[in-house]
């Protein structure tokens, strides 16, 4: 039996960052992306309702054919990874928060860690308990960045807003002293250029960014197979405008190739159309 694409999803363009891992290091693996855009941004939404949108999203792609599952979206990650596994037993379903704090326990040297993330994140402290299960010697700052997923997804992440906000979110993990800071969102890594520009200023010493995504596909590799011989186009669907997700999608990965079309929430359940 060949095997079913991947299928990974987010609350917009974000997980594009994750589904280009994952087309470098598998380029013979077909993936599905869902961007939940009707929703985003997700980041100061009640865990209830990132359950909800995880669990409608998971269970489209597994009907979709998909035997691995990658929750792209962090705070989904962090919430609703348990409950989607229970309820697939037969699939393999990934996160990105164990791979980002196993690495960034890694990385560090002075074992102070920061995490950049969105409210709904930091509030599981989910890096935190990682980052200890990893190194309990780790002393892990969190900062919620409410600001960084509007810029990204209105295409601003090169405007003095940007470094504004990055200097904001920065500042009290300079005040540790981190070493090594997580990008604890898919969307952040579009944000480098400000995030770089305002660290200048704030650190002695550059740290280190930690991007879960490159370390997920190391744990994806060990179950994707090295060869596939079907493979069928990606497909990309988004719960808002199919045209508007395209050009968002051409413009931050323009290496990524696929059919562009929307989907429908309807009572909980995702359906193909608009
Ligand atoms: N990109 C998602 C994450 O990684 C959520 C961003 C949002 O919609 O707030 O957490």
């Amino acid at each position: 039996m060949p095997p079913g694409p991947i299928g990974l999803f987010d609350s917009g363009v974000g997980g594009l960052t994750v589904a280009t891992e994952i087309r470098k290091a598998f380029p013979q693996q077909t993936v599905i992306y869902i961007a939940d855009q009707f929703h985003v941004p997700y980041g100061g939404r009640p865990a209830s309702e990132i359950k909800q949108f995880a669990g409608g999203i998971s269970r489209f792609l597994a009907n979709s054919g998909c035997e691995m599952i990658v929750m792209a979206c962090n705070i989904s990650s962090a919430t609703a990874l348990d409950e989607v596994r229970q309820e697939h037993p037969n699939l393999s379903i990934f996160g990105v928060v164990q791979p980002g704090a196993r690495a960034a326990a890694a990385d560090t040297r002075n074992n102070s860690i920061g995490v950049l993330a969105t409210l709904g994140t930091t509030n599981t402290r989910e890096y935190t308990r990682h980052i200890s299960l990893a190194n309990p010697d780790c002393q892990t700052t969190e900062v919620a960045c409410p600001r960084f997923v509007p810029l990204v997804e209105s295409g601003q992440t090169g405007t003095a807003g940007a470094v504004h906000a990055a200097t904001e979110y920065l500042t009290p993990l300079a005040e540790q002293g981190c070493d090594t800071i997580i990008l604890g969102c898919t969307h952040y890594p579009y944000l480098m250029p400000a995030i770089h520009t305002a660290a200048r200023d704030l650190f002695s010493e550059m740290p280190r960014f930690i991007d879960p995504a490159k370390y997920l596909v190391h744990d994806l590799g060990l179950l994707v197979p090295s060869v596939n011989p079907q493979s069928p186009a990606n497909r990309f669907y988004t719960t808002s405008d199919p045209v508007q997700f395209r050009l968002q999608a051409g413009v931050l990965e323009p290496s990524l190739e696929g059919d562009f079309s929307a989907l429908t929430w309807n009572n909980g359940i995702l359906e193909v159309g608009s």
